[in-house]
């Protein structure tokens, strides 16, 4: 084998190992043994061929990511679309909602949750409540009396009625199961389903430190909210039967510290 053979054979090894340096082209002269120069000028085209190839798949991966942007941003209007909905109904629900996909995405941010975990929590936030969507007018009167039995089963219903409203989102994941289960309790005496401790999905365990945290601060038309400090004693009465403790202290923690201010989307 010739030298020259053998450089080129090199040259093409390191080609098929993806190095298009442009080493091949000093082989398409004048003067080159003539089947060298053939191969050369061949491979010469094959890779200009299979750049200008990658260069349109870089173009079509770049439109795709685009795509899945505005996707996403559609997705996230979608939802917050159909809180509106809920709002219209009940004007503290929708604060509310807000605040508690807030909380609950600053809980699982301190617990080191992943980008996607922590946007599945923050949808399950600001849709755990929309089954209340079909609730009677009676529901909705804030008197702050003691609901009536029939009112109070009414209101149990409103996690099953949330599943059947959004159970055909995909792209809404493990969000439906964190939004169904945000009144689930650790001892087993929650609804819907009673499910006890760990069978509780840790998106709703979240969710529910947020949705009673913001429960007990908010203002209502018949009772001044608590403050933190006061708001924090309850969660610490709560936990254990109710609450998950070691989330309870990730929350105080995070509270205490940064504020009740919820931070950008
Ligand atoms: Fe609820």
């Amino acid at each position: 084998m010739t030298d020259t053979v053998h450089k080129v054979i090199t040259i093409l090894e390191n080609i098929a190992k993806g190095d298009y340096s442009n080493d091949i082209m000093k082989y398409t002269t004048r003067g080159q043994d003539e089947d060298i120069r053939r191969i050369a000028e061949a491979v010469g085209m094959m890779m200009v061929r299979v750049e200008a190839r990658e260069y349109n798949l870089q173009l079509m991966v770049g439109q795709l990511q685009k795509l899945n942007k505005t996707i996403k941003k559609n997705a996230i209007q979608t939802i917050r679309t159909i809180a509106k909905a809920l709002g219209a109904r009940d004007e503290y629900t929708e604060g509310h909602a807000e605040r508690v996909a807030n909380y609950s995405k600053r809980l699982a941010c301190c617990m080191g949750l992943s980008k996607d975990q922590v946007h599945f929590i923050w949808v399950a936030g600001i849709l755990h409540d929309i089954g209340k969507i079909g609730f009677s007018d009676k529901v909705f009167e804030d008197t702050g009396s003691r609901f009536s039995d029939e009112i109070f089963s009414e209101i149990r219903l409103h996690p099953v009625q949330t599943f059947e409203i959004l159970k055909d989102l995909e792209f809404i994941g493990p969000a439906l199961d964190y939004a169904v289960s945000h009144h689930e309790k650790l001892d087993g005496t929650g609804y819907p389903d009673g499910l006890k401790g760990e069978q509780i999905p840790m998106g709703a365990r979240i969710l529910a430190v947020a949705d009673c945290f913001d429960a007990i601060t908010t203002t209502r038309s018949y009772r001044a909210g608590r403050n933190m400090e006061e708001a924090f004693d309850i969660l610490e009465q709560i936990k254990g039967n109710h609450l998950d403790p070691s989330l309870v202290a990730i929350f105080i923690k995070e509270i205490r510290e940064n504020g009740m201010e919820t931070i950008e989307n």
